[in-house]
């Protein structure tokens, strides 16, 4: 028997000036795209913003639905559109804001479980770590792997026996 550590980096930046200005621009176009969210059930309003391999920026927002399933996140909203019209292209970073049902920015944010592990896909697919950008109200929290969110993950690679 053996028990293992599992460690994960985070590294808390106070506010937009102490980021590096990728990481700045992306946080900028996730808060901005936050506000185009459709979230009349939960009043929580969140915009991820997608860096591109070439430099693109691509974003999305939550879409709710009175059929609460149906509903999608912010992330995957972005997610699937990037992989939908830059197929070809890796994401290589993601900057992920929210407005609260106060309508200040939220205090705490991290992404959902079924969104960790659709960007773990991307990452996995692409064969590129993807930098985690978490902007809430009193610090800027970044991680440089999808792998730092879902330790001891399931990818493609389970499904057959090569070692
Ligand atoms: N939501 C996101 O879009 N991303 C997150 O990281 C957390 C949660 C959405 C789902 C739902 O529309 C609303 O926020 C409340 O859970």
């Amino acid at each position: 028997m053996r028990t293992k550590e599992i460690k994960i980096l985070v590294t808390e930046c106070k506010n937009l000036e102490e980021l590096i200005t990728t990481d700045r621009e992306l946080v900028l176009a996730a808060r901005r795209i936050a506000e185009t969210a459709y979230a009349p059930y939960s009043m929580f309003k969140v915009g991820a913003a997608l860096l591109l391999e070439d430099g693109k920026v691509v974003t999305g927002s939550n879409q709710e639905n009175a059929a609460t399933p149906v509903g999608v996140c912010a992330e995957r909203s972005a997610l699937f559109w990037a992989n939908s019209n830059y197929p070809e292209s890796a994401v290589t970073a993601i900057a992920v804001s929210a407005i609260d049902q106060s309508g200040q920015q939220a205090l705490r944010l991290s992404p959902c479980g079924i969104c960790r592990q659709a960007l773990l896909e991307s990452q996995h697919r692409f064969k590129k770590s993807i930098r985690v950008i978490l902007d809430s109200r009193n610090k800027i929290e970044i991680l440089n792997s999808i792998e730092s969110l879902l330790p001891l993950s399931f990818n493609g690679d389970a499904l057959n026996s090569v070692e």
